[in-house]
């Protein structure tokens, strides 16, 4: 199966920010499924290699977080034209940090 996916999209990589946990959680399972690394947003890799980038942040008021619409917007700047790009989000969960929210 991994096979299959890496014929068909190439060499993916996951980026991630998460503030409770729970995007980061998602984005472990997804790097595990798809055998490739993952990196949260206190820095962006060299994105040359990779052919597939699965991004996801989590939502706050409806909306990315501030830290991932940053985030998005560095990796905008680096070389990414071309690539196939997979956006998730978690959210409607209470995080980690603060159960009440
Ligand atoms: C301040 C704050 C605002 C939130 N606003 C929303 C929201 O508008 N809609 C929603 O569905 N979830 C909302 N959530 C829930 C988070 O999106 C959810 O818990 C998410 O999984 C947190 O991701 P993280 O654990 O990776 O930080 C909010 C959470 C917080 C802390």
């Amino acid at each position: 199966m991994v096979d299959h996916f890496k014929v068909k999209y190439g060499k993916a990589i996951v980026l991630y920010n998460s503030r409770g946990g729970n995007t980061e959680k998602v984005a472990i399972k997804i790097a595990k499924e798809l055998y490739t690394e993952r990196y949260n947003n206190k820095n962006i890799p060299d994105l040359q290699n990779f052919d597939l980038i699965v991004l996801g942040s989590w939502i706050i008021s409806g909306w990315i977080s501030f830290t991932g619409a940053r985030y998005l917007k560095k990796l905008h700047r680096k070389n990414i034209a071309g690539k196939k790009i997979v956006l998730f989000f978690t959210s409607g969960a209470p995080d980690e940090i603060n159960p009440m929210t």
